[in-house]
């Protein structure tokens, strides 16, 4: 597969408020980088996140979408992540399904003390859409940029 380098995905990164969105924070108090075109979106628990909302970040030209939450065990809504993670697993497979590759989307567990993860995942994340190129399957053309 031929790797574009002037392509800069842009990716969604919807992560919960207790854990990943401190995780995120984390990593950047340690000045850890990950790539500005990661547009993170905080929500109060990772099952908080409708498949709605992915769908709509492909729509309006996401190239990748990420959900990070608490690791499993320790959502601070003791199950939320459990939910979340069904939820994600159902719609990913329907995702593959319609022609959206697997590596675009992606559940990953980061905690309040993992920053440096956060920044590790980003980076690989990045880089995987980046190699698949531009998504074009649910672009819906009226939300063009
Ligand atoms: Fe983090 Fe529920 S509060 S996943």
């Amino acid at each position: 597969m031929q790797v574009n380098q002037e392509f800069t995905p842009t990716i969604v990164a919807f992560c919960c408020n207790w854990c990943s969105y401190a995780g995120a924070d984390l990593s950047g108090t340690n000045r850890l980088s990950y790539p500005a075109n990661v547009k993170i979106i905080r929500v109060p628990c990772s099952c908080r996140v409708n498949p709605m909302f992915i769908l709509r970040a492909f729509q309006r030209g996401a190239d990748g979408v990420i959900l990070c939450g608490c690791h499993p065990g320790d959502c601070h809504y003791t199950t939320g992540n459990y939910y979340a993670r069904r939820r994600m697993t159902l719609l990913f497979s329907m995702l593959d399904y319609l022609g959206i590759e697997k590596e675009r989307t992606r559940v990953e567990w980061v905690s309040a003390a993992e920053g440096a993860k956060f920044a590790a995942t980003m980076n690989d994340f990045v880089a995987t859409v980046t190699r698949l190129g531009e998504n074009k399957r649910l672009e819906d053309l009226r939300c063009k940029r």
